[in-house]
């Protein structure tokens, strides 16, 4: 059994999950009318993602989706996360739909109703239909509107059958690196249309909230934020306010004036020109949960590498690094889940949580990922320990249940549960998988013991 398991009464209807999403796994880019997104378009630029990696196969889970619905049973997962590609059921952004795209989804979400796992469907997992950005994207406030008739059209399509839905994935990290820093798609680097962003993935946040609500009859909403503690690389007043400057982009430009009705006080001044009266209102809707992403804390360094003045240092000596080289440390999981419970008072669902892992394959035809084990022993410890001190936290999903299409880093870095031989598109179940389906059967004998 999973150290710390037996310690921690959890909620009876804790749910454990994986997520994933579509760039990152579906593949069959061009297939049955897709249209092009930001991702495919910034993958052809040279020298922006490792080794020239795309995502046009991926893991094809376009067509395999089946099989990986197989390996979800077999870990004994109660929910599974995905995102719906927006030009795959829209391929221009707005307008004409494609009823093949559409397809894809309902075979999908009838396949884990019929496996018994309940379907959570994110809107916005990054990849943005090319035709929007041609004319400005997030940038340009009529991206509020687009995004909003797509948020209608997927309540209504899917809403007798999925309940739970995010609004947004990330949006700090897709923002900040998309339109503030160029390391992501749509690879802008403008201080002024990074703010713009914000801003409107804020609005159509709001707007989408309405609109799933009016559309689906018992919707769940709630929007997934990457939150991780900002400290300071160094003992300095000018790293302490950089550090101070990227909590408030990081962990409260979007949580702030979605739950509280506004924006953090460092970024309030340079939010104002792009604000119309009545706009925080119609962010700050009620929601039902707070979706949590979080794989460790920032160690953050004055910049003049950019307008922002940020700069991301290195972490102390002494602190264990992943693959990736982020620091593994669980304290700041249970410092990040504390905190958002304290100053948002709702239900949180830990939706990505996990590490990238030299994974390969022995002589046994194994994955013997040992330190993925490690780190998901480490960090669920600490959310039981959250949760032991008040926290209410209603679920856990593992990022990701397969290896993908890992954005700038392609598929040089592993998350998955599962091993993805990519020439052969084999899927090889590692020793983590294993290991979390056993922690899942141990919670669940445990609660049918405290009903009997
Ligand atoms: C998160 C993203 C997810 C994945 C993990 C490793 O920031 O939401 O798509 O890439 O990081």
């Amino acid at each position: 059994m999973a150290a710390g398991l037996h310690h921690t009464e959890l909620p009876s209807r804790f749910v454990w999950g994986v997520s994933t999403s579509s760039y990152q796994i579906e593949g069959a880019a061009y297939e049955d009318g897709r249209g092009p997104s930001i991702w495919d378009t910034y993958c052809r630029r040279s020298g922006r993602i490792a080794n020239g990696d795309t995502g046009d196969v991926a893991c094809d889970h376009y067509h395999r989706y089946a099989e990986d619905i197989g390996l979800m049973r077999q870990l004994g997962i109660g929910a599974y996360r995905f995102s719906v590609a927006w030009p795959r059921v829209m391929p221009a952004g707005r307008g004409a739909t494609k009823e093949a795209g559409l397809a894809f989804y309902d075979h999908l979400i009838d396949a884990l109703l019929s496996a018994g796992i309940e379907p959570w469907l994110c809107l916005y997992h990054w990849d943005l239909p090319q035709a929007l950005d041609d004319l400005g994207g997030w940038t340009n406030r009529d991206c509020v509107q687009w995004f909003a008739d797509y948020a209608t059209l997927i309540g209504r399509r899917y809403g007798d059958r999925v309940k739970r839905y995010a609004t947004f994935n990330e949006p700090s990290v897709f923002t900040l690196f998309g339109y503030g820093l160029g390391q992501q798609a749509p690879g802008i680097a403008d201080q002024t249309k990074f703010l713009r962003a914000v801003h409107h993935v804020n609005l159509a946040h709001g707007v989408a909230v309405d609109r799933l609500r009016a559309s689906v009859a018992g919707a769940s909403v709630g929007a997934i934020h990457n939150c991780q503690p900002c400290r300071a690389a160094a003992q300095s007043p000018e790293h302490a306010l950089a550090a101070q400057k990227l909590d408030a982009y990081w962990n409260g430009a979007f949580p702030d004036p979605q739950l509280i009705g506004r924006y953090p006080d460092l970024l309030a001044d340079a939010m104002t020109p792009h604000l119309r009266p009545g706009d925080l209102a119609q962010i700050c809707r009620p929601v039902d949960w707070f979706g949590l992403n979080h794989y460790s804390p920032h160690y953050v360094t004055a910049s003049t590498a950019n307008p922002l003045g940020i700069g991301f240092g290195a972490a102390p000596a002494g602190v264990p690094r992943s693959v990736m080289g982020w620091p593994v440390e669980p304290d700041a999981f249970r410092e990040a889940l504390t905190g958002i419970h304290q100053r948002y008072r709702l239900p949180i669902y830990v939706l990505e949580n996990g590490t990238a892992a030299h994974d390969a394959i022995d002589a046994n035809g194994e994955v013997p990922d040992q330190p993925r084990i490690d780190y998901l022993q480490a960090y669920t410890g600490a959310m039981f320990e959250a949760i032991g001190a008040g926290a209410d936290i209603r679920g856990y999903f593992v990022w990701s249940l397969l290896d993908n299409f890992e954005w700038s880093s392609g598929y040089s870095q592993r998350f998955g549960l599962v091993y993805v031989d990519y020439p052969t598109q084999r899927r090889i179940p590692k020793a983590s998988f294993r290991w979390y389906a056993r922690l899942i059967a141990a919670q669940r004998r445990k609660n049918a013991a405290s009903w009997s």
